[in-house]
C-alpha cells in the first residue's frame, strides 16, 4: 500500500530483508508444520511470497523441490545469499522466482501450495485474493492442497472504534544496536483492513541511525470469509486449525490456518 510516507515495498526492500529473520528467529512450528506437510503429500510444494526463504529453505534441505514466488527484490536478494550458504543438493531443489503470486505460469503443478506468515493478507482486495487463488488452483497437481496461513482477526478490537499501539525493541546482534518498532493500528472496517502506522528505527545507544515510515495494511479475513472466497474460486475448505497440531479454530487464538483442496 503506498502512502506519502513510504511504502510496504519499500519497507521490505530497506528493512525486512536485513531484519525479518531476527523478527521470526524464535517461530519454528510453522515451518516444521508446512514440512510435515510436505512429508505427507511427496511432489514439489511453492510457497507465495517466499520472503527470505525462512520456510522455503528447511523445505529443501529436508529433501522437498521447492519454488517459491516473491515480488521483493531485496527480500530476494537476501534469500539467494542464505540458499548460497546451503549444500549443493539444497541449492538445487529449491528455486527462488521474482513475480507476483496474483499472476505466474511456472509451467508445473505442485503437490503443496502455501502461503505462511500472513503474506495472504497483503493481498488487500478480494479481486487480488481471486487472482492468486485462481493461478494457484491451476498450478496444483491432482490431489494437490492449498494452505493458506493466517493471522486470527481479533473481532473484538475491529468491533470497537478506538486504536491500539505497539511499541517493541529487538536487540541486533553483535554489539549493541537495536531495531526499535512502533506502530498505530486501527481497524478500516469500509475495506475491511488492518492498518499500521509503523516508524522502524536503528539505534545505537540513543542514536537513530535509520528510521524508515510506513503503512502496513492487511485484509482482515475473519473465517466466514475466506470460506466463502476459497469457495467462490473454486476450493473446498477440508480443515481450518488455530495451531499448527490441529487445535479446531476457535478463540482465543493468534493463527487462523486454513486446508483447501480443488472443489470436485
Ligand atoms: C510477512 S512476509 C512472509 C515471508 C515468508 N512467507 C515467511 O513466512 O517467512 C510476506 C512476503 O510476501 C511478499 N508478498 C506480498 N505480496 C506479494 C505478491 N503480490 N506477490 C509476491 N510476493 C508478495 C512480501 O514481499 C513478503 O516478502
Amino acid at each position: 500500500m503506498i502512502d506519502e510516507k513510504g511504502t510496504l515495498a519499500e519497507a521490505y526492500d530497506r528493512f525486512y530483508a536485513r531484519y525479518f529473520d531476527v523478527l521470526h528467529a524464535s517461530q519454528t512450528d510453522d515451518v516444521e508444520f508446512f514440512r510435515s506437510w510436505a512429508d505427507r503429500l511427496g511432489g514439489p510444494a511453492l510457497e507465495l511470497g517466499v520472503g527470505t526463504g525462512r520456510v522455503a529453505i528447511p523445505l529443501a534441505a529436508a529433501g522437498h523441490e521447492v519454488w517459491g514466488l516473491e515480488r521483493s527484490q531485496g527480500m530476494l536478494a537476501r534469500a539467494r545469499a542464505k540458499l548460497a550458504d546451503e549444500e549443493p543438493g539444497t541449492r538445487e531443489r529449491l528455486h527462488f522466482v521474482a513475480g507476483d503470486v496474483r499472476r505466474y505460469d511456472l509451467k508445473r503443478r505442485f503437490a503443496l501450495i502455501y502461503s505462511a506468515c500472513n503474506s495472504w493478507e497483503e493481498l488487500l482486495t478480494e479481486a487480488d485474493r481471486r487472482e492468486a487463488l485462481e493461478c494457484a488452483r491451476r498450478h496444483l497437481a491432482p490431489g494437490g492442497v492449498l494452505i493458506l496461513d493466517l493471522s486470527a482477526p481479533d473481532l473484538n478490537r475491529a468491533s470497537a472504534t478506538g486504536e491500539s499501539t505497539y511499541d517493541r525493541s529487538i536487540p541486533l546482534p553483535p554489539g549493541d544496536m537495536e531495531l526499535r518498532i512502533a506502530a498505530r493500528i486501527y481497524y478500516d472496517l469500509e475495506n475491511l483492513l488492518v492498518v499500521s502506522d509503523e516508524v522502524h528505527e536503528i539505534k545505537e545507544g540513543e542514536e537513530v541511525l535509520e528510521r524508515i515510515e510506513f503503512r502496513h495494511a492487511r485484509a482482515l479475513l475473519e473465517p466466514k470469509r475466506v470460506r466463502g472466497e476459497l469457495a467462490r474460486a473454486g476450493f473446498e475448505l477440508t480443515a481450518s486449525m488455530s495451531n499448527y497440531t490441529g487445535r479446531a479454530l476457535r478463540p482465543p487464538s493468534a493463527v487462523a490456518v486454513y486446508v483447501a483442496r480443488p472443489a470436485a
